[in-house]
């Protein structure tokens, strides 16, 4: 039987968007596991704290079997070593993207050569959305439908800001 193969997916998730969706269903498609690695970052300040984050996140990918979410923090190449994965997934929207994910990407490489960075498209129809730019639009009263889980709107619309 072949190696089954691990991948991490890690990130922010400040909230997840379809467009993170996207990307885990395409690794799915390819991988046999995805663990989506949830960032515990002390220095940035949070929409959604961690635990709510992570809920949501289950949530979303209840679905998909083989998906797993985890929190980390230190070095993501030590944790997806640590995980037993083969390579960290990440999504790439656009050409500005690519410059600091390469640079991220071959950083991690250079740490442990072992663990391969794989960058995949979302589609076209999310090449648009981040989490930055739905935070922001939430915050000034806007709305995003379609573009993130309906369980994550219904929880942008309840904060107070
Ligand atoms: O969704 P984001 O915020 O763009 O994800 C960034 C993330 C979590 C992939 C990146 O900040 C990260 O890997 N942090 C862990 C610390 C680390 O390994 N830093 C060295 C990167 S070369």
């Amino acid at each position: 039987m072949s190696e089954r193969i691990t991948v991490v997916y890690p990130g922010s998730f400040d909230p997840v968007t379809n467009g993170h969706l996207d990307i885990i269903e395409r690794s799915l498609s390819i991988f046999d596991r995805v663990i989506v690695a949830l960032l515990i970052n002390v220095d940035k300040q949070p929409l959604f704290p961690v635990e709510e984050r992570v809920d949501m996140l289950k949530t979303v990918t209840a679905q998909w079997p083989r998906v797993d979410v985890e929190t980390f923090d230190g070095l993501l190449v030590n944790y997806a070593l640590q995980r037993g994965a083969k390579a960290i997934v990440r999504g790439i929207r656009a050409l500005s993207d690519f410059e600091y994910e390469f640079q991220m990407a071959l950083m991690n490489r250079r740490m442990q050569p072992q663990i391969e960075t794989v960058f995949m498209m979302p589609a076209e129809k999310y090449s648009y959305v981040s989490s930055r730019l739905v935070r922001e639009i939430y915050k000034l009263g806007g709305a995003t439908p379609g573009l993130i889980p309906d369980v994550v709107e219904q929880r942008m619309k309840q904060i107070k800001y």
